[in-house]
């Protein structure tokens, strides 16, 4: 079982805040994404107002996100990798940092499960959407912590299997930021620990849930931690550091 020593997302937090990064994201603290996808580049005039376009200029054919990477279905502009993250065959954590939503006090948030290495889609949910409400219109730095996100209904799997767990924030508008991180299910006991310095709600964001909704009664968001509880941080190391050598 690894751990971690400190608290890694509190640290992230800081991180990111000294960096300055003020545009609309999210980062998954916990089990990880498949990379640092926090990068816009090139311009709406170069890709004539698309989300993605090779980039026009000079004989490098690379892509450029005027946009946002993050604003790309499924998984945020990025591809499938290959450093997976073990998570329990029945469920378990997912923390995520919402990001500094400038201009919007308030999100929706989904998490999805898509099924192999490659997921054809990632269209089953794994909770029931609900509502983040951040203190106010400013940029507000955070994270929310889901200690036993369930696996969707009717869906069963077995250690070894491949999966991906994404990640959707929609802004009050109604456009939406997508994240992953890839998995392989493993026994509780092969996942590395998660905790309360890891995995913990800001005070400062507040949740509402999602009215008109016949699923009230399914709601991960009403468990509790269990013990041992399972999962974390392996990846956390890394992620921060390349999120580090990246920004
Ligand atoms: C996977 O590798 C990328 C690139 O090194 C890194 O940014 C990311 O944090 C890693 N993800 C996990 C879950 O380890
Ligand atoms: C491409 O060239 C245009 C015009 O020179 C420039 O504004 C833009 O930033 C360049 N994009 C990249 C990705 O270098
Ligand atoms: C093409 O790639 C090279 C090497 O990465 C880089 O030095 C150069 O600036 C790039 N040119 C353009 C036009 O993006
Ligand atoms: C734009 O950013 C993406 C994502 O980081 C990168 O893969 C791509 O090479 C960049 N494009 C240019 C032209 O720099
Ligand atoms: C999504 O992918 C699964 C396989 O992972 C498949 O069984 C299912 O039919 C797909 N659903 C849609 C809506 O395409
Ligand atoms: C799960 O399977 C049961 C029995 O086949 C079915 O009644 C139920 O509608 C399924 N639930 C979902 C969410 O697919
Ligand atoms: C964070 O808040 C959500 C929503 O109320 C709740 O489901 C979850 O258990 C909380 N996380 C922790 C670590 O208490």
């Amino acid at each position: 079982m690894r751990t971690y020593q400190s608290s890694g997302s509190q640290w992230m937090v800081l991180l990111l805040m000294g960096l300055g990064l003020v545009n609309a994201h999210t980062v998954i603290v916990y089990p990880g994404y498949r990379g640092n996808n926090l990068h816009t580049n090139g311009t709406v005039e170069e890709t004539n107002g698309l989300g993605v376009a090779m980039s026009s200029n000079g004989t490098n054919n690379s892509l450029v996100y005027p946009y946002g990477q993050q604003w790309i279905y499924p998984c945020g502009g990025m591809p499938t990798s290959t450093n997976r993250t073990k998570w329990p065959v029945g469920g378990g954590a997912v923390s995520f940092q919402p990001g500094w939503f400038q201009g919007h006090a308030t999100a929706f948030i989904y998490i999805n499960l898509g099924l192999g290495t490659v997921p054809e889609n990632m269209s089953h949910p794994m909770i029931s959407p609900f509502q983040i409400n951040g203190p106010s219109n400013e940029p507000y730095p955070g994270t929310v912590c889901l200690p036993q996100v369930p696996l969707p209904a009717n869906i069963s799997v077995s250690p070894g299997d491949h999966a991906t767990i994404q990640l959707v924030e929609t802004a009050k508008h109604g456009a939406a930021l997508y994240n992953c991180v890839d998995i392989e299910f493993a026994e509780p006991e092969d996942v590395a620990e998660v905790t309360r310095d890891n995995c913990f709600n800001s005070t400062h964001i507040t949740f509402s849930q999602i009215f008109a909704s016949t699923s009230l009664t399914s709601d991960a968001r009403r468990e509790t931690f269990s013990t041992p509880f399972p999962a974390v941080v392996a990846a956390l190391a890394g992620a921060l550091t390349m999120t580090m050598l990246m920004l």
